[in-house]
């Protein structure tokens, strides 16, 4: 074979390609320029014959052939097979896949909830950072200096004035700092303690803290209805609050929130202790030397702040019974939350 056959042939073989209907006669092409006694394999083999002299030429169009062959076929192949697919791949009576899909956790869940309804109230989102100062976590909420809840043996401790906060409480003092009053805000965060981890403790735990001042008076009334309402989007309806007195450093005066057990609607049962309540959230109006701590003047100002358990809330809401389900990730309890 000369040279000018051989290119003929390479033509001739791309045209039988392209002219091919369908996968069956793409096949018989393969074979037939391809194959064990194909066209180009037999030509490899009849190379010896050809004259020394031609044969690097020769050599060199026989291998642009089999490379051109070879892309095409892949091409036209690749047509056959679309072309064929929608009935071929498609088949109905397979059942569907299964993809497994993630939720919300009950935590983030919570905080967004919480947080829309706050909003629906005026209140914004402020945020503040989990390793504070002591001025912010204790000072500046007129903790006294001795107070046990500083503590090493309550409180992660950095060294003398760095810790992991204690409480979200000390974003009421950045935002205060860095706003004049009216400040209307709520932030959720984690909080660190140093707790024994049991069925409703962790050393690691989430708050919901509110904080609202204004140059107009603001009572505990106000702060009673705000519960109120925040607990009837947040649980129903039929959902009753009750205040009872408290202490805290920096509310004056000050108590601590509890909504009516979910389960028993109030009776008494296994889940409340029987008393028919459960303890939500601390709050108070805002106490004076707090005011003076970060620049308000405490004659002109009136407001009050609450700070409230974020897994507290998500445990009656959903009916989890142990607080160490929330940071466990077992798969057979998140699987139940869809
Ligand atoms: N920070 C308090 C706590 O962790 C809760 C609280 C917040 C109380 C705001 C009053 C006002 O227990």
């Amino acid at each position: 074979m000369t040279l000018q056959e051989l290119q003929q042939e390479h033509a001739a073989s791309l045209a039988a390609l392209a002219a091919a209907g369908d996968a069956a006669a793409l096949d018989a092409l393969r074979v037939k320029y391809l194959g064990r006694n194909g066209l180009i394999p037999a030509m490899v083999k009849r190379m010896k014959d050809v004259p020394a002299a031609d044969r690097p030429a020769f050599g060199k169009a026989l291998g642009a052939w089999r490379a051109a062959f070879e892309a095409a076929l892949a091409g036209r192949v690749a047509e056959a097979q679309a072309a064929e697919a929608p009935h071929a791949a498609f088949d109905v009576t397979l059942p569907g896949r299964w993809r497994g899909e993630g939720v919300i956790h009950p935590v983030s869940r919570v905080i967004e909830e919480c947080a829309e309804i706050f909003h629906r109230l005026g209140f914004s989102v402020a945020d503040g950072p989990d390793i504070e100062n002591k001025f912010n976590n204790f000072t500046a909420l007129n903790t006294a200096p001795h107070h046990p809840s500083m503590d090493a043996s309550d409180t992660f401790w950095f060294d003398a004035e760095t810790l992991l906060r204690t409480q979200t409480s000390p974003v009421q003092i950045r935002t205060m700092m860095a706003n004049p009053p009216p400040v209307r805000i709520v932030n959720p965060g984690r909080c660190y303690r140093r707790d024994t981890t049991d069925a409703t403790h962790s050393a690691n735990f989430h708050q919901i803290e509110g904080l609202y001042v204004d140059t107009k008076p603001v009572s505990l009334a106000d702060l009673k209805s705000t519960l109120a309402y925040f607990a009837r989007e947040m649980m129903g309806p039929g959902i009753g609050v009750r205040f009872r007195p408290h202490f805290f450093p920096f509310t004056e005066p000050s108590v601590e929130v509890d909504f009516t057990c979910h389960v028993c609607k109030g009776k008494g049962c296994r889940v409340c202790k029987n008393s028919g309540w459960i303890e939500i959230a601390g709050a108070g109006m805002v106490d004076p030397r707090v005011y003076e701590h970060v620049g308000y003047d405490p004659d002109k100002v009136y407001g009050y702040a609450f700070g409230m358990g974020v897994e507290r809330i998500a445990m009656i809401k959903y009916g989890i019974p142990d607080i160490r389900f929330l940071y466990e990730n077992d798969i057979r309890f998140l699987s139940q939350l869809r």
